[in-house]
């Protein structure tokens, strides 16, 4: 059996904590065999766990503390600390590993509450479970979600070379807002999901350069977002973005477009990989 689990955007810039998009990298645990104590084979890094400390296995074993141990094998390309849901995704694996291996039958509705209640906020972790785009709610302990279809365009991932947690990222941000400007940023965040809803990705760009919530807080610790976005306007692309709490920039951009964003991107100083990906339609996948 193998777990396939998306990268995922959260925030599309208003939708802050509540919006996302699931994306074409992805984390698989294979599993091998049975074994006497758990294990993952990986090469992922010095400091990932390969025993029960993982996050993988933390959450499988909260979900179900019965299951009997095996050897895994995890491999990924999405990248970590970036703001492409990294830990979302090892999350959404272990509970459909729990789900899985303990034959529990959770729903959707079920593993997207779990996976909320373990990850703080449901914007990762529930386009990783349901693919595509995802609008959702977590409030009085409850998520309620919708997942509806993103409109055709190319997703161009701009990732530093350098992490940033996303403690780091949400520990600048303020403990209140003004009523009014919350009002206005709340109306920036509705009509960026009406104009997904519309397919209307030249207006749905335009509000999600509007944010109000978080990015202007997080600046500082992103300075190539405004240099990018600068870029983007100039090209005539959709809108760029921070992605979850950075320091990735997502630009979404028409097809006919997109190889001249890129050999813009490239000229950028900063260390930084650059992706060309797609919105992943599937979500969580077991084969
Ligand atoms: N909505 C979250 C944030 C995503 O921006 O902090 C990162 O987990």
């Amino acid at each position: 059996m193998k777990i396939r689990v998306p990268a995922t955007s959260a925030n599309l810039g208003p939708g802050f904590d509540s919006c996302g998009i699931a994306l074409s990298q992805y984390l698989s645990i294979e599993i091998i065999k049975d074994t006497e104590t758990w294990e993952i084979q990986h090469s992922l890094g010095e400091d990932i766990p390969k025993d029960e400390t993982n996050l993988l296995l933390q959450t499988a074993l909260t979900v179900n503390p019965k299951l009997s141990p095996k050897l895994l094998k995890m491999t990924s390309d999405i990248p970590l600390a970036r703001g492409l849901g990294s830990s979302s995704s090892v999350i959404v694996a272990g509970i459909e590993l729990a789900n899985r291996l303990g034959g529990m039958h959770l729903s959707q509705k079920d593993k997207v509450q779990i996976a909320t209640e373990m990850e703080g906020h449901p914007d990762n972790v529930a386009p990783a479970i349901c693919g595509d785009f995802v609008v959702a709610s977590y409030v009085d302990g409850e998520v309620r979600y919708v997942k509806h279809h993103f409109p055709m365009c190319d997703v161009i991932a701009y990732v530093p070379d350098h992490e940033l947690l996303t403690q780091e990222s949400r520990s600048v941000l303020p403990q209140s807002m003004a009523y009014q400007e919350a009002v206005q940023a709340s109306s920036i965040a509705n009509v960026m999901i009406a104009a997904i809803l519309n397919g209307n990705l030249p207006l749905a760009g335009v509000m999600m350069e509007k944010d109000r919530w978080h990015e202007a807080h997080r600046d500082h610790l992103v300075p190539h977002l405004k240099t990018i976005r600068d870029m983007a306007h100039v090209l005539g692309v959709y809108g760029a973005f921070l992605s979850g709490a950075g320091p990735t920039v997502l630009v979404l951009s028409p097809e006919e477009k997109t190889d001249q964003m890129i050999q813009e991107l490239e000229k950028l100083p900063g260390k930084a990989s650059i992706h060309l990906l797609s919105v992943d339609q599937e979500g969580v996948q077991v084969f």
